[in-house]
């Protein structure tokens, strides 16, 4: 796939609709972001030191009820690349992945469905390396402290370019989710509570069980704690 390396721009999602036009898969990446953005409007810290990517993908009759595969992939993508620089990396549903009990990892898809059908998706993904996580409160952590040795960004970028243009399936983002069959904590609507993780379906809703009632839901209607 063609790669175009940046120094800096504000995020590599926008930057990249330059390309939708020319209907070509590319992949974007930058040594820093000014403006990188992370799921519900929150803002992304991409500082020197991490990976800021974006990758631009056009299908051919693939229905929109499966964009969850696109997530699944690019997080087992992340996950997979993290353990060639000998980090155990897992998923946090639906699309962090985690190390350590920190995150490492955060994925931003956007979508473009028409007529039911997925069009194109742009995966962003921001993955902590060698940047100075400290200034996220200790809910974050990198490549380099996982693996208790200097990972450089350059390998480290290029290592989750190999593995994002690798295939990968369902089960093994399922697999790569290691709190199913466990009590977790969730919060929905403002209300908390421990329930039992059952599955992922492939949709993407976590079927949970509380007080013997199981429910799916989405990730915009829960949050869960490991
Ligand atoms: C999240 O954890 O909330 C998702 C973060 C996604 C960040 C990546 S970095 C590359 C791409 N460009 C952006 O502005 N965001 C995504």
């Amino acid at each position: 796939m063609k790669v175009i390396h940046l120094e800096t721009v504000a995020s590599t999602n926008d930057y990249i609709g330059r390309f939708l036009p020319a209907r070509e898969n590319v992949i974007v990446c930058a040594d820093r972001q000014t403006h990188g953005r992370g799921t519900k409007g929150r803002a992304f810290l991409s500082q020197t030191g991490g990976v800021y990517l974006s990758a631009l993908i056009f299908y051919e009759e693939f229905p929109a009820s499966r964009a969850f595969e696109v997530m699944a992939h690019a997080a087992v993508a992340v996950c997979r690349a993290a353990e060639r620089f000998g980090v155990d990396a897992e998923i946090k549903w639906p699309n962090d992945v985690f190390a350590g009990g920190k995150k490492l990892s955060g994925i931003l898809i956007e979508n473009a469905v028409s007529d039911g059908k997925l069009d194109h998706s742009v995966v962003g993904i921001g993955l902590n390396v060698e940047n100075d996580v400290s200034a996220l409160g200790g809910i974050a952590t990198s490549l380099s402290l996982e693996a208790k040795k200097p990972v450089a960004a350059a390998a480290a970028r290029e290592e989750l370019i190999a593995q994002f243009c690798a295939p990968s399936n369902f089960g093994e983002y399922l697999s790569r989710i290691r709190f199913l069959s466990r009590i977790v904590r969730v919060t929905e609507n403002g209300r908390e509570y421990d329930a039992l993780a059952r599955r992922v379906l492939p949709d993407g809703r976590l079927e949970i069980e509380e007080n013997g009632s199981v429910r799916a839901l989405s990730s915009a209607e829960i949050r869960i704690k490991l």
